[in-house]
């Protein structure tokens, strides 16, 4: 069994991109500049929202954080995306959610700039990555992909099976492995919480990509020998042993599962690490126009 360490692959992205941004800033190029829209004080959101500007600090990137109360109308928002959408010096920027209930989640992600939605969420991107054209690939799918990638796991022809049918990871994540060319061309099966046969659907899988939100759901005797396991589960439970009060926990039993896969992710430190980064890279394609002009 090989671990697939997704703070190591993460790290060695993140000094990538610090190289580029070097070169760029050497060569009297732009900055590239990510925004973030953060709406009230929910702990989770805080969290992630200031992993994003250090690692922004860290790349050598310019950050910027507009802070909102609970409040703020969805006028008053989507004024904000607005103004963001014709900032020149913004290339990329995000809306941290989840919303407060009174705002349309669905309507704010349509207002962005689908050239600087370097969240891929918008619609345009959405549609774009599922017939196969250049767009931004939201963070989650897009750090599952590099992880096979730079591992070389052998997609094609395979049979991966995808646990959940989020909008922001399984289902992209299962247009992904079906598309044209490695880490590709699988065979993909969706299954969520209306699938009544999952265990055989997973014992017949090749590659199980699980992100159901269901601690310890993926158990051993539901996996064949060999299978490549990835847990994008971070469901947080209460810990005693622990300074936050809580740990994380995949959707993998991973002590079972992992005396029979030949690769797996381990939670923390396998797919988590990657989101991030892939929120930087996609912020570098933003600034160097690589996708949109
Ligand atoms: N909330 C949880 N994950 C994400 C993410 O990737 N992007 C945004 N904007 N909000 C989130």
């Amino acid at each position: 069994m090989q671990l697939i360490d997704g703070k190591a692959i993460s790290a060695q992205m993140k000094n990538e991109i610090a190289e580029e941004v070097a070169k760029i800033k050497s060569a009297g190029g732009k900055t590239p500049h990510l925004a973030a829209v953060l709406v009230g004080h929910d702990g989770g959101s805080e969290t992630y929202v200031a992993a994003k500007v250090r690692t922004c600090e860290e790349v050598g990137f310019k950050s910027s954080l507009i802070r909102f109360e609970d409040n703020v109308s969805e006028e008053e928002l989507l004024a904000c995306v607005d103004k963001l959408n014709k900032d020149a010096d913004v290339d990329g920027f995000i809306v941290q959610l989840p919303l407060p209930k009174h705002i349309s989640e669905q309507k704010v992600i349509e207002a962005i700039d689908y050239r600087k939605d370097v969240d891929g969420f918008h619609p345009i991107n959405v549609g774009r990555m599922s017939i196969g054209l250049p767009c931004f690939v939201s963070a989650t799918p897009a750090g599952i992909i590099e992880l096979l990638k730079r591992y070389g796991i052998p997609t094609q022809g395979k049979h991966c099976v995808v646990l959940g049918r989020s909008n922001i990871v399984g289902k992209p994540v299962a247009t992904l492995m079906m598309q044209k060319g490695y880490p590709g061309d699988a065979t993909v099966t969706v299954c969520h919480s209306r699938t009544p046969n999952i265990k055989e659907v997973c014992q017949s899988a090749d590659i199980i990509i699980a992100a159901l939100g269901v601690p310890e759901f993926l158990k051993g005797d539901m996996v064949k020998d060999g299978v490549v396991v990835i847990d994008v589960g971070t469901t947080r439970v209460p810990s005693a042993d622990t300074k936050s009060g809580f740990r994380l926990k995949g959707d993998v039993a991973f002590d079972e599962v992992a005396v029979k896969a030949s690769f797996i992710t381990p939670v923390p430190g396998g797919v988590g690490p990657m989101t991030i980064i892939s929120l930087m890279r996609n912020t570098l394609l933003a600034g160097k126009k690589e996708i949109y002009k």
